[in-house]
C-alpha cells in the first residue's frame, strides 16, 4: 500500500491504530530525529465492528437485456481471446510483514482454498519489509518486534526485527496445509549494506515452500517518499543500479541456493510504467534472477480520511458505483497489459503482487460489502483472462475495511472470534472457478452485448468447457432485473449451479455461498457453516437456462468432474484459538502435534498453549465425515498488542 506523503500523517495513522505507541522515526524532510508518543484518544474500534452500510446504487438508465444466450465452443482451439493456462492458486494474499504475526495462522480458510485451487500463495512483505532485519532470536519466542530506526537510514516506517521463528511458523503452516507457499520480502532500503538474512533463513527453513523473494516494493514511489534517503528525482536507472547490487549480493551468497526466484519490479505505474523500467535493460540484465514479473495497484485510496491533506477526500457512497461495473477491473490493469504480454513471452508469471479495493485501509461500507465480493470476482477473472497468473489481496491489521479476514481483537480470548469479510468469497470462488488442474483457460464472453452490468466468463479445462461464471451488479428487489442466461454447450444434459447470494450489493452480513457462510463479525472459525445448497438445472438440446438475480453471482459447473474436483466433501479442519494470556509464546509449535497433523490425526483435540473444553468440543464437532482434525493454537494474537498495526 502506498505510503502517505507526509510523515506526520503516518504518525497520525499510528495513533489511530494503537492506543499508545512510541514511534521512533527520523523525519525525512527535517534534520532531527524525533520520538513521538501518540496518546490513546484517537483509538478507533476495529473496522469489522463498523456497521456503516451504503445504499445500493440506482439502476442504470440503459437497462441491459434480461435474457441472452452464451454459446460455448466444444474445444479451446476455436476460442478467440482465451487466456494461457492459469493456476487455481491465482488469488492469494499479501500480508503486511509488520502484522504477519496476527494474521497468518488461519488454517481453516487456507484449507478451504487448497481443497479447491490446489494451493494458496501468500506473500509476507509490503512497505514494512524494507526496514526489516532478521535477528537470531527475540525474547520469549516472539516472532517480530518493532525497533528504533537506525538513524543512519532515513525512513518513515518503524524498523522491524523478525526472528527465524516467523519462518518456522510459516513452515509449520505449510506442513499443516500442504499447498500453502510463500513469497518473502527482502529489504532494499540500504543497498550499500545488504541485509539478505531473510532470504537465507527463508530458503533454509521453507525450502520448496518458498516461491519467491521480492526485492523492492513499489520502487517508483521511493523518490516521492524519500524512502531510504532517496531523493525525489530517483529514477528507473537508479533503481536498476540498486536492484543490481541486490542481485550481485544474492548471486554471491552461498546460503541463498535458489537464484532465479526474484519478484520484480513491483512498480505501481503511478510514477514509472513497467516499460520505463524495462527500457533500462532490466529484463535482460536480470533475466537469470527474475522468476516473476510483478506490479502493484489499488484502484483508489482512502488516504484523506485517515491522513487528511495528502489527497482528495472521497465519499464511499460516491465511489461505490465505480466498483460495480465490468470495466472496473480492466481499468486497473490496462496500463500493465503490455507487461503481461512481455512476461508471457519470457515465460515468467505475471503477478499483481498487492492489491485491494482502496489503499489506506479501504472504504467503510464499500470494501466490506457484497459489492466488493462481486468486484473482486470480476477483477480476478479479468486479470486471469488477461494472462495474469496470480494476484494477492492485501491483508492488514484489525482497523482496515478491506481485509478478506481479520483476526480477533488481541485482548479477546475466544474461539469463534475471527471475521471473514465478503471479499474472501472472491478468493474462494475464483479458486473454484479455476480448479486444481493448472489447465484453466479463461475468456471474457462479452456477455449481453458487452454489458457493464452482466459480465460472464467461461473457463476451459483440459481444452474443454468446464465452468461458466455469471454476474449481475444491479440491485433490484422487484426481480425485474434478474436475468436468464441460456448456456449452449453441445451434449450437456444438466449443470450444477452455486450462487453467491445477497439481497443487495450494499449488504455486509447476509451473504451466502451455495447456502453456506462464515457467520457474522467475530463469528468465524474458518469453516463454512450451514447446509450446502446446489441447484441442478436440466438442459434441453444442450441449452441450459441459468437464472441470475439482481444482484447475484452464479458459478455453473458443466460436467460432474468440473463440479466434484472443486467441491471437496470434507476438507481438513483445524481448531484455532487465541489467548491473551499466551500472547508471547505463540510461534511455538509442538512437534508431536505436527506428527499427527497431516490428515491422519484421529487424536483430535490436542491443544497446546492452553486447551479449554470449549475448543476441544469445537474440534470434535469438526471431525465429521473423516475430516482430519488438528487442534492447533498457533496463537493468532501473538504480540499483536505490542505490534504497531500500521495499515501499510
Ligand atoms: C493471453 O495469452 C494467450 C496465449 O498466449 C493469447 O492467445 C491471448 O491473446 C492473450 N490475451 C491477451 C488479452 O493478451
Ligand atoms: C515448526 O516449528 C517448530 C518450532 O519452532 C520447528 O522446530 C520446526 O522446524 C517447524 N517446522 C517446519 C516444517 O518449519
Ligand atoms: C511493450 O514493452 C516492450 C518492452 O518494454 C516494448 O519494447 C514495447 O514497445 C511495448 N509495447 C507497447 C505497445 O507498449
Ligand atoms: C478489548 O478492548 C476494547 C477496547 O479497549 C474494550 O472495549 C473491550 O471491552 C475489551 N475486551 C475485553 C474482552 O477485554
Amino acid at each position: 500500500m502506498h505510503l502517505p506523503s507526509s510523515p506526520w500523517a503516518l504518525l497520525a495513522l499510528a495513533a489511530l491504530y494503537v492506543r499508545a505507541v512510541t514511534v521512533y522515526s527520523q523525519i525525512p524532510f527535517g534534520q532531527s530525529t524525533k520520538t513521538l508518543s501518540a496518546p490513546a484518544t484517537n483509538f478507533t474500534p476495529n473496522a469489522v465492528y463498523d456497521p456503516k452500510q451504503l445504499k445500493a446504487p440506482p439502476l442504470p438508465d440503459d437497462l441491459p437485456n434480461t435474457a441472452f444466450t452464451l454459446t460455448l465452443a466444444a474445444s479451446n482451439s476455436s476460442v478467440q481471446g482465451l487466456s494461457m493456462p492459469i493456476p487455481g492458486t491465482f488469488y492469494g494474499f499479501s500480508v503486511e510483514m509488520s502484522v504477519s504475526n496476527q494474521i497468518l495462522p488461519f488454517l481453516n480458510l487456507m484449507s478451504l482454498l487448497t481443497a479447491r485451487g490446489g494451493g494458496v500463495h501468500i506473500r509476507v512483505g509490503g512497505n514494512t519489509q524494507e526496514t526489516a532485519t532478521m535477528v537470531g532470536e527475540l525474547p520469549n519466542g516472539t516472532i517480530l518486534q518493532k525497533a528504533a530506526v537506525n538513524t543512519q537510514i532515513t525512513t518513515q516506517t518503524p524498523a522491524l526485527l523478525i526472528s527465524p521463528e516467523m519462518m518456522r511458523m510459516m513452515g509449520n503452516i505449510s506442513a499443516l496445509v500442504p499447498g500453502v507457499k510463500w513469497y518473502l520480502g527482502v529489504p532494499m532500503n540500504d543497498t550499500s549494506h545488504l541485509r539478505l538474512q531473510i532470504a537465507e533463513v527463508g530458503e533454509a527453513i521453507l525450502g520448496d515452500n518458498l516461491l519467491g523473494l521480492q526485492v523492492g516494493n513499489e520502487p517508483d514511489l521511493y523518490g516521492r517518499h524519500n524512502f531510504g534517503g532517496r531523493s525525489s528525482d530517483y529514477s528507473p536507472q537508479d533503481y536498476f543500479n540498486e536492484f543490481g547490487a541486490e542481485m550481485a549480493g544474492i548471486n554471491a551468497d552461498a546460503q541463498i541456493p535458489v537464484k532465479n526466484n526474484i519478484v520484480g519490479p513491483s512498480t505501481t505505474g503511478d510514477v514509472w510504467s513497467p516499460e520505463q523500467i524495462f527500457d533500462t535493460g532490466y529484463l535482460s540484465a536480470y533475466a537469470d534472477n527474475l522468476g516473476f514479473i510483478s506490479v502493484e495497484k489499488y484502484p483508489d485510496d482512502n488516504c484523506a480520511a485517515i491522513f487528511g491533506g495528502a489527497s482528495q477526500p472521497r465519499d464511499p457512497q460516491t465511489e461505490f458505483p465505480k466498483y460495480l461495473t465490468h470495466g472496473a477491473g480492466l481499468q486497473i490493469i490496462q496500463q500493465f497489459l503490455n507487461a503481461s504480454a512481455v512476461a508471457q513471452r519470457l515465460g515468467k508469471p505475471m503477478l499483481m503482487f498487492e492489491t485491494n479495493t482502496a489503499s489506506c485501509g479501504g472504504f467503510p461500507g464499500l470494501s466490506d460489502s457484497y459489492g466488493s465480493a462481486l468486484w473482486g470476482l470480476d477483477y480476478g477473472l479479468t486479470m486471469a483472462a488477461n494472462n495474469f497468473s496470480g494476484a494477492l489481496l492485501h491483508v492488514s491489521g484489525g482497523s482496515v475495511y478491506y481485509n478478506p479476514f481479520t483476526p480477533p481483537p488481541t485482548n479477546q480470548s475466544a474461539f469463534h472470534a475471527w471475521t471473514v469479510s465478503p471479499i474472501f468469497y472472491a478468493n474462494l470462488i475464483v479458486a473454484e472457478a479455476l480448479g486444481p488442474t493448472g489447465t484453466a483457460q479463461v475468456v471474457d464472453l462479452g456477455a449481453n452485448g458487452q454489458s457493464e452490468m452482466t459480465p460472464a466468463y467461461a473457463i476451459y479445462e483440459n481444452g474443454a468447457p468446464a465452468r461458466v461464471a455469471l454476474m449481475n451488479y444491479m440491485t433490484d428487489p422487484s426481480g425485474q432485473n434478474d436475468y436468464v442466461a441460456t448456456l449452449k454447450v453441445a451434449g450437456v444434459q444438466s449443470v450444477q449451479v452455486k450462487y453467491l447470494a445477497s439481497p443487495s450489493v450494499a449488504e455486509k452480513y447476509n451473504i451466502s455461498w451455495a447456502g453456506q457462510s462464515f457467520g457474522p463479525a467475530y463469528g468465524a472459525d474458518g469453516r463454512l457453516q450451514g447446509n450446502l445448497s446446489v441447484v441442478t438445472v436440466p438442459c434441453s438440446g444442450g441449452a441450459c437456462p441459468i437464472h441470475v438475480p439482481a444482484p447475484g453471482f452464479a458459478l455453473v459447473s458443466l460436467t460432474d468432474a468440473a463440479f466434484s474436483e472443486v467441491n471437496p466433501t470434507a476438507p481438513a479442519t483445524f481448531s484455532t484459538t487465541t489467548s491473551k494470556t499466551k500472547s508471547y509464546n505463540t510461534a511455538t509449535i509442538n512437534p508431536s502435534v505436527l506428527a499427527t497433523s497431516n490428515g491422519h490425526g484421529g487424536s483430535a483435540g490436542k491443544i497446546f498453549l492452553g486447551a479449554t473444553s470449549k475448543e476441544s468440543n469445537a474440534a470434535a464437532r469438526g471431525a465429521g465425515a473423516g475430516a482430519a482434525v488438528v487442534a492447533l493454537a498457533l496463537g493468532a494474537a501473538v504480540v499483536g498488542r505490542r505490534a504497531l498495526a500500521l495499515a501499510l
